[in-house]
């Protein structure tokens, strides 16, 4: 695993975007697998503005979701669909078949989860997968406790993360749906590589359990260390329990 300290959210942004443009340099139709939260908008920014200076033509390049909540009516603008068509799709102005990410509304979830693990696989796999950092070490929707080998399938929100979503619900922790779909551990380890951003204070110890801490399914980002090209970017705040 190797860890990369900057100075601020900002240069991690620049710093992760720069690392997709040169992905898509190599390969243009690339899967990018993103993340939401408020972590990763450094990083959309960013690669936003290498697209409209015209430093990388990402038209090819194809974004999936790591996760979903589930029973969000469609169209929620917090569902995490229309987060990442608002955040990731539109700005890069990508279609929408470029686009993937698993059915929240399906009747069976189940189903739904199956298929979305499938078509991951099919559409040849993640390229690179950017990830945020729960509090409490999740990545995805993956709460502590996950299997490490776990595929995509419905999860059980802790209340400590439906706590810290609150703030996009209106500060009401009621209206943050208790179920979602998230891609398990072993279907993120699949991608080729995994790049998780971490910023602020409050994410200093979960990043030194991921990164120092023993690989153990009650911080689950520490499954990063068994990937065999995991990059981790942190600000110096969130460095500094390491
Ligand atoms: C949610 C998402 C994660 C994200 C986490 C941290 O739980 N499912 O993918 O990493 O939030 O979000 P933030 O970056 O806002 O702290």
């Amino acid at each position: 695993m190797e860890v990369v300290i900057v100075p601020d959210a900002r240069a991690g942004g620049e710093l992760i975007a720069a690392a997709i443009a040169s992905l898509v340099r190599r390969k243009r139709d690339a899967l990018l697998g993103v993340a939401t939260g408020s972590t990763p908008l450094p990083v959309y920014e960013a690669l936003a503005a290498k697209v409209r200076a015209g430093a990388v033509d990402v038209s090819r390049v194809r974004v999936c979701q790591l996760d979903e909540y589930v029973g969000l009516p469609a169209g929620h603008p917090e569902s995490y669909r229309a987060t990442v068509l608002r955040q990731v799709v539109e700005p890069l102005g990508l279609p929408a078949d470029q686009f993937m990410g698993p059915d929240g509304s399906a009747e069976d979830v189940q189903a739904a989860c199956e298929a979305y693990d499938k078509a991951l696989a099919g559409a040849g796999g993640v390229d690179l997968q950017l990830l945020g950092i729960g509090t409490d070490g999740h990545i995805g929707f993956n709460e502590p406790c996950s299997s490490l080998a776990s595929r995509t399938r419905i999860k059980t929100l802790t209340e400590q993360t439906r706590a810290d979503n609150a703030r996009f619900f209106g500060d009401d922790i009621e209206q943050v749906p208790q179920h979602v779909i998230t891609q398990g551990i072993g279907t993120i380890l699949n991608a080729r590589h995994l790049v998780l951003l971490a910023t602020g204070e409050g994410k200093a110890d979960a990043v030194a359990a991921a990164v120092e801490g023993p690989v153990a399914a009650l911080v689950p980002a520490s499954a990063l260390q068994l990937h065999p090209h995991a990059t981790v970017v942190v600000d110096e705040a969130a460095a500094s329990g390491l």
